[in-house]
């Protein structure tokens, strides 16, 4: 079983997602794990060239537009590769930090993780389990102003992950110590990678 971990909190001492993220791993049990800390190395925002390049068929693209998409092909063949995607994703302004953005940009393709039939959109990243990490400070998830859990579900799902599991620690603020202890009663109840599949 392979594992894809992403951490996107800017914080890396004392972060709870980077917390709820080692349990996670720890739960899930003996798995290859690849680690993308989009905080510790950061992705690059797309560009025009970007834009261009992969609405451009790949036979007919120059090589500054191939060069453009590099590291974007090689983060897709990374989610492409696990069969569990592990997400830490701090609410940051009631959305998502804009580390996690930038990978989420990168690999939403079209063509490539998602594309358009007659039918209407469909996602192509398929048979993946996903299990998010969130935490915050008084903003509960699900709430009319958590732009972060709805979001993700709804970006992932576009690109065809739709089994996806949220962890939360979502009041930190105020019981920080109940909410997490929720979150890692949450986390040790998931059945390991192993069991799932
Ligand atoms: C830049 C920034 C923005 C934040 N925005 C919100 C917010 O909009 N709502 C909220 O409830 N908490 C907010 N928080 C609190 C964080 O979600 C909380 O501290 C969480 O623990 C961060 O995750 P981490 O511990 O993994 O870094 C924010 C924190 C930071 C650093």
């Amino acid at each position: 079983m392979s594992i894809l971990r992403i951490d996107s909190s800017a914080n890396t001492e004392d972060s709870i997602t980077r917390a709820l993220t080692d349990r996670i791993i720890a739960q899930l049990g003996d798995s290859d794990v690849v680690v993308r800390d989009l905080a510790q190395e950061p992705l690059p925002q797309i560009t025009h060239t970007w834009a261009v390049a992969r609405a451009t068929p790949e036979a007919d693209r120059a090589p500054e537009q191939a060069e453009a998409l590099v590291e974007s092909d090689k983060l897709v063949a990374e989610m492409m590769a696990a069969d569990t995607i592990v997400i830490g994703a701090p609410m940051y302004n009631f959305s998502i930090p804009a580390s996690l953005k930038a990978w989420i940009d990168l690999v939403a393709r079209v063509g490539v993780t998602f594309r358009y039939t007659e039918a209407g959109p469909e996602g192509l990243v398929k048979g993946k389990r996903v299990i998010l990490a969130v935490a915050s400070g008084g903003v509960p998830a699900g709430a009319p102003v958590d732009f972060n859990t709805p979001y993700l579900k709804t970006v992932l799902g576009f690109m065809g992950m739709d089994d996806v599991t949220i962890i939360s620690a979502d009041a930190l603020a105020t019981d920080p110590e109940g909410t997490v202890a929720s979150a890692n009663k949450a986390i040790d109840a998931l059945a390991s990678t192993a069991k799932a599949a």
